[in-house]
This record gives C-alpha cells, sequence and structure tokens, in this order.
C-alpha cells in the first residue's frame, strides 16, 4: 500500500482500493493535489464536518462514483443526501467491509455540528493503518491496536490550538505503538504552527517518518 500525504489532515491509500481520507484540497494552501489531478477513488472518508476535513468529499465522491464513510449524521445529512452520492453512515467502534478491505471508526476527542467526531482504522492487503482525525490525547487510544491489531502506520495531528500538539502526540505514539508514525495537521496556518522535527525527537525511540506535501511511503 502506497500512503500519500495530500497537506493539512489529507492522505490517499493507493493499493487495492483507493481510499481518500478528509480531502480538503481546493481551499487547502498545502494542498499537494487537485480535486482534478486525483485518480481513481473508490472511497472517500470523513473524520468529521469541519471545513477543513470535510473539504471536497462531495465534490470527489460525485466524481468518481465512490463511497462516502462517515459518522452517521454526517452522511445522512441534507447537503449529502441531496448531493446523490453513494454515503454509508457508520459510528464508532463499527467496521465497514468489502472483500478483504475493513474500515472502521474510532473515537476522537474533539467536536463537531453534525455527529460525533472519529478516527478510522483501514485495513487493506494485511496493512493496518490508523488515521486520528482531529484529536486531544485520551487515554483509550491504547485500546486501538488490542481492539484493531497492531499498527503498520499512524497518522497523527501534532499542531496544537485544535488537537493535540507536539507533547501530547508524543505520548499518544507511546499508547498507540505503531510501526511508525507520520505527523499531520500542523503548519497549515500560523494557529498551528509546528516543529516536526521536535516530534521526532519526542517520540524516540519510537520512529517518525516526516513527508511533507506531495511525498508518499509504501507500506
Ligand atoms: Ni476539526
Ligand atoms: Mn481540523
Amino acid at each position: 500500500m502506497t500512503i500519500t500525504y495530500l497537506g493539512h489532515a489529507a492522505f490517499l491509500l493507493s493499493g487495492e482500493k483507493n481510499i481518500i481520507i478528509d480531502p480538503f484540497l481546493k481551499e487547502n494552501p498545502q494542498a499537494a493535489l487537485t480535486v482534478e489531478r486525483l485518480p481513481k477513488i473508490d472511497f472517500v472518508l470523513v473524520t468529521h464536518d469541519h471545513d477543513d476535513h470535510l473539504g471536497d468529499a462531495v465534490t470527489i465522491a460525485k466524481k468518481h462514483n465512490a463511497t462516502l464513510l462517515a459518522i452517521f449524521e454526517l452522511a445522512t445529512s441534507d447537503d449529502v443526501r441531496q448531493s446523490g452520492i453513494k454515503a454509508e453512515g457508520m459510528n464508532i467502534g463499527g467496521t465497514y467491509r468489502q472483500n478483504n478491505l475493513a474500515i472502521s471508526m474510532t473515537q476522537a476527542l474533539h467536536s463537531a455540528t453534525l455527529g460525533d467526531p472519529a478516527g478510522f482504522v483501514v485495513e487493506m492487503e494485511g496493512k493496518r493503518v490508523y488515521h486520528a482525525g482531529d484529536t486531544g490525547l485520551f487515554s483509550d487510544m491504547a485500546l486501538i491496536p488490542k481492539i484493531f491489531g497492531s499498527l503498520d502506520i499512524a497518522l497523527l495531528p501534532i499542531g496544537g490550538y485544535f488537537v493535540m500538539d507536539v507533547k501530547q502526540a508524543a505520548m499518544a505514539v507511546k499508547l498507540l505503538y505503531p510501526k511508525f508514525t507520520v505527523p499531520m495537521h500542523y503548519n497549515t496556518w500560523p494557529i498551528i504552527a509546528a516543529r516536526p522535527e521536535a516530534f521526532l525527537k519526542a517520540c524516540e525511540p519510537h520512529r517518525v517518518k516526516i513527508l511533507r506535501p506531495g511525498e508518499q511511503v509504501v507500506i
């Protein structure tokens, strides 16, 4: 599986299926790809309804006839229904399955207008990716690998102010025990300025891979 960082909290997971998470591209000053240049997308995952996560989700789902996966209240909202896209409303603790693909929804400590904020664990080709969404630190993160199995990669916010800062995200790594971590949700705007090198140092001996928007990693 190839994981491409598209900037902010947006990632493209490419494998048996192409999955885009929190596709905030058009208004994202860091965006590494435009909506027009995306490969064929099968699933659009949205952690919560804030603009910097919902972003271009509906446009992308419509263009690619992809399925939107989100918390029930968002997936069944008037805007999503009226768009005519395929949408599956799920909730925390649940798993959407299709062949060998499993997409589970996890808790996130944050806010949202429609339903609760969430994170996702995506299992594809035998690899497990955790996207934390927007979240503060919570000790039950330790349950995530216990429930879903060990994590190959964790995508964690480090920018502070709206989410975990570097110190809290490094504590999260010690609860999650992923093979390695990619920091996200920082430096998009000055209010979420953070130093990923400081995060890397705070996580030692756990491994951190800093991706610039557009860079990718193969797991
Ligand atoms: Ni948010
Ligand atoms: Mn956010």
